[in-house]
């Protein structure tokens, strides 16, 4: 083990949503102001630190499952500390430390005081911090970002909806947002640094709220930075979703055609009882208004499938709306009863083995409108944003368009954060593959939008 702190190896591994990546970005810029490096090497690491989610069951359990193997490192390497930070952590708090392996405990609001724990716990203390605050945002740390093309912005964290199903509330405290001049700033940052696409974040982002100024005032004011670099956001709520925040989607040039808006189910009922305060009605009005104003757009949703007493009646009205509106992209999980969530109170009576049927079916048919929708897009150039390599192959790249959709290319001269004309040739439900057709540009900005040539 390193003995000085200047060479100690902090080790970071991240689950759950993208504010979570954000979040470890956060951690490994306090980290190294002072004076901790960061390492991708596991088994040489002087500290493991695992940034969690507590969304559903499922995802807690995977992570046991990682700290076990934390575990088998640390036998080989008894000096080495493991934390566990995010979600679990506030959720779990002390009952985590009972656990020999694990020496600190750190939640998604006391991450400045991670230097000052891990010091202590190198001499021997375990160490628990799971205060949630009601300010703190990070608004003056520099995340240690590695991507050199796309950054995630965390612009406002926390969530006072209280879905009954959903944990957020409880392990990340009250909604709070940043300044819109500090995000300017860092945006105006990335610029500089090269970075083409900056996706602002929060649990629900478009609450996003400093003095007068709304999201769509935020938006409008990030866009403006940089006309060549693409601007998304993640995640919405739809009762948050204003006509002027679609007006900006539509009039900025740089705000990415897509957006992401968690409908969770296709009934009045369930809906009322997930405290998601707007109709299935309200919800179809809300997607034919963005459509008709943004063209070209595309919408995905999350759904859960199996919350306390939906019928199979229930499950059929989520199948006809995702029918009906056909979405481009939607994810689906099955319901996970979580302690302190008021869905808790409620019997978790849909077998598991039903969730997981309705899932399926879902699963199915949004795979089918998926491969139907890109299958349209043949023949078509689309605009991409080049990342780099794809996972497959090193004579092939990948970048994606403004809709979000994967495109794999074969690799000529075109360098990540450069933006490509590609036409497309092939499609399955999550890919589409294609040929440059021209010159690779820094793009002006109606190079931006997907043409349907
Ligand atoms: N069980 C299953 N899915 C959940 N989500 C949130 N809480 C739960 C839960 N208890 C889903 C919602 C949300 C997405 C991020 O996770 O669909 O939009
Ligand atoms: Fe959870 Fe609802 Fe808040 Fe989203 S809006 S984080 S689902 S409570």
């Amino acid at each position: 083990m390193s003995t000085s702190r200047q060479t100690r190896q902090v080790y970071i591994e991240t689950y759950g949503c993208q504010m979570n990546v954000a979040d470890s970005e956060v951690v490994g810029g306090i980290l190294k102001t002072s004076g901790y490096s960061l390492t991708e090497d596991l088994a040489g690491a002087d500290v493991v630190l695992v940034n969690t989610c507590a969304i559903r069951e499922n995802a807690e359990q995977r992570i046991y499952g990682r700290i076990g193997l934390f575990g088998t490192y640390k036998r080989r390497n008894p000096g080495m500390l493991i934390g566990v930070l995010g979600c679990m952590a506030e959720r779990l708090r002390l009952s985590l430390l009972e656990d020999d392996l694990v020496d600190l405990v750190v939640g998604p609001d006391e991450y400045r005081k991670l230097p000052g724990l891990m010091e202590r716990a190198l001499e021997g203390e375990q160490g628990i911090a799971v205060r949630l605050s009601r300010v703190e945002n990070y608004d003056d740390i520099t995340p240690l970002r590695t991507d050199g093309v796309c950054a995630w912005l965390s612009v406002m964290r926390g969530c006072d909806k209280f879905c009954t199903f959903c944990v957020v509330p409880f392990t990340r405290g009250r909604e709070r947002s940043r300044s819109v001049e500090s995000i300017v700033r860092e945006v105006v940052d990335l610029s500089s640094q090269g970075l083409k696409e900056v996706t602002l974040l929060g649990q629900n982002v478009n609450s996003f709220r400093d003095g007068e100024r709304d999201f769509a005032d935020l938006m409008q004011e990030v866009a403006a930075v940089d006309r060549t670099m693409r601007i998304r956001f993640t995640t919405s709520h739809p009762q948050d979703m204003s006509g002027r925040l679609i007006d900006v989607i539509a009039g900025e040039e740089n705000i990415c055609n897509y957006v992401h808006l968690p409908v969770q189910s296709g009934s009045d009922r369930i809906l009322g009882l997930m405290n998601r305060t707007y109709t299935v009605d309200h919800y179809r009005r809300l997607i034919g208004r963005i459509r008709e104003t943004i063209p070209g757009v595309a919408v995905s949703t999350d759904i859960i499938s199996g919350f306390p007493t939906e019928t199979e009646d229930d499950h059929r009205m989520t199948v006809d709306l995702l029918t009906e509106i056909r979405f481009d992209g939607a994810f689906t999980f099955k319901y996970s009863a979580r302690e302190r969530t008021k869905a808790w109170e409620m019997e978790d009576n849909i077998p598991e083995e039903e969730k997981g049927k309705r899932v399926w079916e879902i699963t199915e048919l949004q795979h089918a409108i998926a491969l139907e929708q890109n299958r349209n897009l043949i023949g078509t150039a689309v605009r991409v944003l080049v990342e780099g390599p794809s996972r497959k192959s090193p004579y092939e790249y990948t970048g994606r368009t403004e809709t979000s959709r994967t495109v794999v290319f074969p690799h000529a001269d075109e360098q990540p954060g450069e933006y490509a004309e590609i036409r497309i040739d092939r499609a399955n439900s999550a890919t589409l593959f294609g040929r440059r057709t021209g010159d690779v540009s820094g793009a002006a900005p109606q190079s931006l939008r997907e043409s349907a040539a």
